[in-house]
């Protein structure tokens, strides 16, 4: 018979995380949960799709996660178009406004750690399906630079406590909206006479969102950049005084950074303040995380004049970058039990079921097979101990009890064999 159908496959771009793989994915959650408590921080969780809307108005009808990469949802609801979730903060956003927590707190600070969904070109580090730690600070009148210190610094600690070293922080300002429309005008005017040598992609951004041509990676359009003065001209007293503020407290906290006057990130929300940390061993794909403020988002999308600040890391980045340290081990078996033959089997099944009972982890190979093969089999498994039921100890109304590590063995009266191994 001809094989009809291919053997399925994980859709591109996207990973199975294995069990040989979770006690690391575990392990970074744990420690970024523990971190952010102590910022006093508090976990959300928002659905994986949105309405598509919310990602247009809040990212960007301009922005290439919008333009190119929403995942679109082919829905029978007929009136709704959703989308899934190509990052965390619309949804956030979203969520505050809907359940009025400007009302509840003067302050939010949430975070939220997930799957986010990009139809990107799959290559190391960029996938469709990724996962992000993020946190995000909303409330009235909380556009401080100290905030936005506190946030940068968090992220910078966070890396440090998942184990990466060697990142780079590049910090810059993109001032207020009446400033990012100055400065709009001032790049297409520097930028007008060099137009055509730009890419293709640049020449369409020239007209729709002119800042992404200054964080182009094509050849061409560096050089181009490269030629053009950047400046802070085009910020307000205000801005000006808010950024030199945030600077000082920075060097204050001794967070290490350098200003990157072409960082302007990729999504429309951005006010003030914005911010990457990089990794060289990365390649191409070297942000390992990303944020800044975002004052008029909650309005935008109809809730309170409310300030925001936040960023998001790439777990999977962050795994790539400490490809070399050290690994959590995964948890490892306590018991594994052998029945040396199919009369004793029933009973071998209740001592199982009673070692679990009292929170030992345990398990056996359910098939009365050799003890030499079941040993492999407890031996694969990695479990610390083996107990052994034949029908001798069944007699005698114990088990064998095997340590793996010593390979001392010892019979155990069959009702002392939890008190010992809780103990
Ligand atoms: P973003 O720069 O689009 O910002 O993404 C943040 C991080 O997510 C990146 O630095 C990277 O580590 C990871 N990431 C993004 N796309 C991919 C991908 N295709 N594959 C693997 N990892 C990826 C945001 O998402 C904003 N919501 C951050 C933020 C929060 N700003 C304010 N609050």
């Amino acid at each position: 018979m001809t094989k009809q159908f291919s053997v399925p496959r994980v859709p591109r771009g996207t990973n199975d995380i294995l069990p040989s793989e979770i006690s690391q994915w575990q392990d970074i959650e744990t420690k970024a949960r523990k971190l952010l408590a102590t910022y006093n921080f508090r976990e959300i969780r928002t659905p994986v799709f949105e309405q598509t809307n919310l990602f247009k108005r809040s990212l960007g009808q301009t922005s290439e996660v919008v333009n190119k990469q929403l995942l679109e949802l082919v829905s029978h609801v007929p009136e709704e178009g959703f989308a899934l979730r190509p990052e965390g903060t619309a949804s956030v956003v979203r969520s505050y406004i809907e359940n009025s927590m400007d009302r509840q707190e003067g302050i939010s600070k949430l975070f939220y750690i997930g799957a986010m969904f990009r139809g990107e070109r799959p290559q190391k580090g960029r996938l469709r399906q990724f996962h992000q730690i993020g946190v995000e600070v909303i409330g009235a009148n909380t556009a401080t630079p100290y905030l936005d210190a506190e946030v940068i610094a968090l992220n910078a600690e966070l890396l440090r406590t998942l184990g990466v070293k060697d990142f780079r922080l590049k910090i810059n300002t993109l001032g207020s909206p009446q400033d990012k429309e100055h400065f709009s005008q001032a790049l297409r005017k520097a930028l007008q006479a060099d137009v055509d040598k730009l890419c293709e992609d640049c020449q369409d951004r020239f007209e729709r969102n002119v800042f992404r041509i200054l964080d182009c990676k094509n050849s061409a359009c560096r050089a181009v950049v490269a030629g053009i003065k950047l400046g802070h001209g085009h910020l307000s007293a205000e801005s000006q005084k808010y950024y030199a503020e945030l600077k000082k407290i920075l060097q204050g906290l001794k967070v290490e950074f350098e200003e990157v006057l072409t960082l302007v990130r990729g999504l429309d929300y951005y006010t003030h303040t914005v911010f990457e940390i990089t990794q060289s061993s990365l390649g191409s794909q070297d942000a390992l995380s990303a944020g800044g403020r975002y004052n008029d988002l909650v309005a935008q999308l109809g809730g309170p004049q409310v300030d925001a600040v936040g960023f998001a890391c790439g777990i999977e980045r962050i795994l790539l970058a400490t490809a070399e340290e050290n690994k959590p081990p995964a948890d490892p078996l306590t018991v594994y039990v052998i029945a040396l033959d199919e009369k004793v089997f029933p009973k071998a099944f209740r001592i199982l079921q009673k070692l679990r009972a009292e929170g030992i982890s345990s398990d056996m190979s359910y098939k009365v097979s050799s003890m030499k093969s079941q040993m492999r089999s407890a031996d694969k498994a990695g479990s610390r101990y083996v107990v052994i039921l034949g029908e001798d100890e069944d007699q005698k109304g114990v088990v064998a009890l095997k340590d793996m590590k010593t390979g001392e063995q010892k019979e155990v009266k069959e009702d002392k064999l939890n008190e010992l191994l809780r103990g």
